[in-house]
């Protein structure tokens, strides 16, 4: 197939088409030259939309049973995160669902969630278990995340997020948890090979920094990658355990601090998971430090950390407008967050989140007229087509 564009291939400046040949970007450059070239049998006239790589959203939570709205309430009164999580919300009222949830049900779930993404024009996504904390619901979890993933036809890199809370069973005592997520779960998770990724929440009333050692440590020997929840309400030293242990990310950073900043300037590995829709969605007045972290040559992505009780959006465009608005990101920052950098996160930079010849042939048509209005109408959904490969 070639897609032709007069108004141009976001990344290759002169070019006006591309190339597609079993699923892959086969070709950039002058239409006339592609069509000598490939001998296409369809062509695809983009007529003037904005042609961008498929979003990548590299922190996702579909893996839920049901959606927290009476929480949004609680929250209107004043209650705050940690507050409602005391009064029998947050995630622990999502684990107790999903405990009681069918595996069909979690299909179904999972598969409706990543239809939402798609539409927004995210291609590929993370998508962490972390609503199940045994063994039994998070690897239910994570079949739903797999099943749901091949039935929406979106590529899903699956995380498993045993770590996310202290199930009620063990609030007495967290490190008979700890133990079995380190002796149990984590190699059951590694031998039936249904996730390649460890994740963790380091937070006053979830995961203390000793227990965050000795379960990355522990992932680490299995030979997980870790991505890490840290530094969103309070500063426990997550960033630069994170870093010490080469993390692929670590995600929020809301209450990052400086010496935090310095490691991970001074990474080569760990990205900056930016999540702005976070402190909107939880009525919180601090963001990341973004432009503090680009400055001092941080790597990044953007990303809508869907999930029922801190971030209720699937759009990456949504996301993008508030790394816009709040983090004070540009158009073309705003584009790199949720594609290459994304991409890069997830060690997916050589396939995804990039239109170059060789990459998967992930692809968005969108009603833009050029590159400045990415992330700046709000409420709207600019995605006119997907291609997938060969298909549209
Ligand atoms: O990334 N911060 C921890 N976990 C999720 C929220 C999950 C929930 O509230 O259900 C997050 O924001
Ligand atoms: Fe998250």
């Amino acid at each position: 197939m070639i897609v032709h564009n007069a108004g141009g291939i976001w990344g290759h400046t002169g070019a006006e088409a591309l190339a597609i040949k079993a699923g892959k970007i086969c070709d950039v450059g002058f239409a006339d030259a592609l069509r000598d070239k490939w001998q296409a049998e369809t062509e695809l006239d983009a007529q003037g939309l904005l042609i961008t790589p498929g979003f990548v959203d590299a922190h996702t939570h579909p893996a839920f049973a049901t959606g927290r709205a009476e929480e949004f309430d609680w929250r209107a009164e004043g209650a705050d995160y940690l507050e409602i999580a005391k009064r029998g919300g947050g995630i622990l009222s999502s684990v107790a669902h999903v405990r009681d949830a069918s595996l069909d049900h979690m299909i179904a779930i999972c598969t409706l969630n990543f239809k939402r993404m798609l539409k927004h024009g995210t291609t590929t996504c993370e998508a962490k278990s972390g609503y199940g904390l045994s063994l039994e619901s998070e690897l239910k979890s994570l079949e739903a995340i797999k099943v749901g993933g091949e039935r929406a036809g979106i590529t899903v890199v699956p995380t498993f997020l045993g770590a996310h809370m202290i199930p009620s069973e063990h609030r007495d005592n967290p490190q008979v948890y700890v133990d079995l997520l380190c002796d149990e779960m984590l190699p059951a998770v590694k031998e039936q090979g249904i996730a390649k990724i460890a994740d963790i929440f380091i937070e006053d009333g979830a995961f203390d920094i000793v227990q965050a050692r000795q379960y990355c440590q522990a992932a680490v020997d299995l030979g997980f990658e870790l991505r890490v929840h840290a530094d969103q309400f309070n500063n426990l030293g997550g960033v630069e355990l994170a870093c010490e242990f080469g993390a692929q990310s670590v995600d929020h950073l809301e209450a990052l601090s400086d010496a935090g900043l310095e490691c991970l300037a001074m990474s080569d590995h760990t990205f900056a998971g930016l999540l702005p829709t976070v402190p909107h969605f939880l009525r919180q007045k601090v963001d990341a430090p973004a432009r503090k972290m680009i400055k001092a040559g941080v790597k990044y992505f953007i990303g809508t950390d869907f999930n029922p009780g801190s971030s209720y959006t699937p759009s990456l465009i949504e996301a993008a407008h508030f790394a816009r608005v709040r983090l004070c990101l540009s158009a073309q920052e705003a584009i790199h967050g949720v594609t290459a950098g994304a991409a890069d996160s997830l060690g997916l930079g050589e396939s995804k989140g990039r239109i170059k010849v060789g990459h998967d042939a992930d692809l968005l048509l969108l009603n833009l007229p050029d590159f400045f209005h990415f992330g700046y109408a709000f409420g709207e959904n600019p995605v006119v087509k997907v291609i997938l490969g060969d298909k549209i």
